[in-house]
């Protein structure tokens, strides 16, 4: 069998050859691309071999992460960029701000007028533009005129006077505009004097209210419940989306002043109760209804600021929804299905890679549904989104130290108390730095059925991660993973799915090598997850652990099979019904026992 860590050094040796060669190419001297390799070899020793990291670290991380994704032929072009600056013209294109109202709005009208409409929904239309890459995405945005806006503005103040309470109090969002709403109206009915027309009414309240409470501009884009993430990249510049069906788009969402972008900033902050300001730029929070978000202020984010909002999703994906995707197939969901559950006496410990946006969260929650309720669930993240249907479960969720520099709560501390709460399964969200080692630790000393994702684009990838700084796992403990499953984002013919392209099981670890087998691997040929030659020693561990053969196993794998696929055919999808359907099939088991 060779070893991954064998694999992986053929593999740099590679990589540095070619890291060597560009470097050469492009007249960088040759005493750097020499101190390359000696850094990139020493990431495999990290655990060993201590001493020669520490000589040739710091010299060029930069290229150490290049190898962490190896450079494939976009690397090269990566490096190639790196010394040979981009033309001046090629400077301009990049930074085309769109100057005014005036040209947008005649951008926006030569994109309407030669668009192709593809479909249209709601408030939403999108548009196959001739020359540009990307579709274009229409939504209504209450543009006021210049006196509309100063009875709006006259409507605001009045508002703010007569809502006394913070209107944030109320959690509800429908709620909270519906207050806003009726005030707005109240305001109108007994001000004669604004001499607003009554079949106007509608229109001002609900411009005041996206104003006062919503989102203002972006405020449709967050009720499309199609769009999964909206991104604002900096003022002068189209709004951009990402549709489940159609992928990125831009939109007529365009600022133009930075004033503005961070007023939507402003509003977010004040939900949360925080700030962003120049003393901390960043924000990284969820909000009330559980969508992640993520702004930015110069000058952090150099060209003005920015607001990224992964949207959550009030109807959770299921299983079955991901097979109906073809995210995975019937005998893989079957499979996982038990190694989550574990037959009862060993469920299996998985880590979830892939990239940003590839899924791994939403598969984390697929899968934590398969966990029988009658099991003590501990959930750590850093922001919350995982959500399961789960009888017994406790959530915890990290923090940022506060403005004096107090106050941070890590995933590694949040990690080691759960460890004291007799848990029976305990799930991190996003494994990124020194709560792995606490995690493993966890696996490693009968802590069973340990789940969470991680960031990296293959198993083998994952192990470099695990065992490389932050993370700095030692290899030893990597014996008590059983397995990685690897999900991406690929674009086909039909636009972006996600698939799981591998699952790989780590077997243990012999001289100082994982020996991480993959058993199920994505076939683009088919377009289906393969199960390999590689035998599945968990299968092996289960027979020791429990009275269950070989034929055991087998039936149980296809009784599962013939849940799901009934599941499939009749449509049952919705988190409640999926959970119900997984939790009566362990109560039939017990009564059976
Ligand atoms: N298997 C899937 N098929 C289609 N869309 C998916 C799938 N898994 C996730 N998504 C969508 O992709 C987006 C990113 O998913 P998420 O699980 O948050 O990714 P990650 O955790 O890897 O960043 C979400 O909007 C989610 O609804
Ligand atoms: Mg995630």
């Amino acid at each position: 069998m060779v070893s991954y860590i064998d694999e992986l050094k053929a593999q740099m040796a590679k990589d540095v050859a070619r890291v060597t060669k560009v470097t050469e190419d492009s007249a960088l001297k040759p005493q750097e691309a020499k101190s390359t390799q000696v850094s990139l070899d020493s990431v495999t020793k990290a655990n060993t071999a201590k001493v020669e990291v520490n000589v040739a670290d710091q010299k060029l991380d930069n290229l150490k992460d290049l190898f962490i994704t190896p450079p494939k032929t976009t690397g090269e072009i990566k490096i190639n960029n790196l010394v040979s600056k981009p033309s001046n013209e090629s400077i301009k294109n990049m930074m085309d701000d769109i100057k005014d109202e005036k040209e947008a709005d005649s951008l926006i009208n030569k994109w309407e007028s030669t668009g192709k409409l593809v479909t249209k929904y709601g408030d939403a239309e999108i548009y196959r533009v001739p020359g540009e890459s990307l579709l274009y995405y229409k939504t209504s945005i209450p543009k006021p005129s210049p006196s509309q806006k100063l009875i709006i503005n006259t409507l605001k103040e009045a508002t703010t006077r007569l809502v006394t309470t913070d209107p944030y109090k109320i959690r509800d969002e429908n709620q909270r505009q519906n207050l806003y709403y009726q005030k707005i109206l109240e305001i109108l009915e007994n001000a004669p004097e604004i001499n607003v027309p009554k079949h106007l009414f509608d229109f001002y309240a609900k411009a005041v209210v996206t104003e006062m409470v919503g989102f203002g501009m972006i405020d449709s884009l967050i009720h499309d419940n199609k769009l999964e993430e909206i991104m604002i990249i900096g003022p002068k510049k189209p709004t951009y989306v990402y549709h489940k069906d159609y992928g990125m788009m831009y939109t007529n969402i365009i600022f133009y002043t930075d004033e503005e972008v961070q007023d939507i900033i402003d509003k977010i902050a004040r939900i949360l109760g925080r700030r962003v300001d120049i003393s901390s730029p960043l924000l990284d929070a969820r909000l009330p209804d559980g969508s992640r978000v993520n702004a930015t202020i110069p000058p952090a984010s150099i060209d003005g600021s920015t607001i990224t909002i992964r949207k959550f999703r009030e109807d959770p994906y299921t299983i079955v929804d991901l097979i109906n995707f073809g995210t995975l197939n019937l005998e893989t969901a079957a499979f996982l299905w038990c190694c989550v559950e574990g037959f009862g006496a060993k469920p299996a410990n998985a880590i979830i890679s892939g990239g940003t946006g590839s899924g791994k969260t939403t598969l984390l929650n697929v899968l934590a549904n398969f966990i029988p309720d009658s099991n003590r669930v501990l959930t750590i993240e850093d922001t919350a989104e995982l959500k399961l249907p789960i009888k017994h479960v406790i959530r915890f969720e990290g923090r940022p130290p506060g403005l004096e520099g107090t106050g941070e709560l890590t995933l590694e501390v949040l990690v080691k108390n759960t460890l004291r709460m007799r848990p029976d399964r305990v799930i991190v969200g996003e494994i990124r730095s020194a709560e792995a080692s606490t995690l493993f630790t966890a696996m490693n000393t009968g802590h069973d059925g340990c789940m969470g994702t991680l960031h990296a684009n293959s198993a083998r990838e994952t192990l470099v991660r695990i065992t490389s700084p932050p993370m700095e796992v030692p290899l030893m403990m990597l014996a008590g993973l059983d397995f990685i499953i690897v999900e991406k984002r690929i674009n086909t013919a039909k636009g972006q799915v996600r698939r799981i392209t591998e699952i790989a099981e780590i077997s243990g670890v012999y001289e100082n090598s994982p020996q991480a087998n993959i058993i199920f691997r994505w076939n683009p040929q088919t377009d289906n997850l393969e199960r390999t030659e590689q035998p599945i020693v968990y299968f092996d561990i289960i027979k020791t652990y429990t009275k269950n053969t070989d034929s055991d196993i087998r039936a149980n794998l296809e009784k599962r099979i013939s849940i799901l696929n009934d599941l499939v055919k009749r449509n049952i999808r919705s988190i409640d019904d999926v959970s119900k359907a997984i939790q009566e099939n362990y109560a039939k088991d017990k009564m059976n026992m």
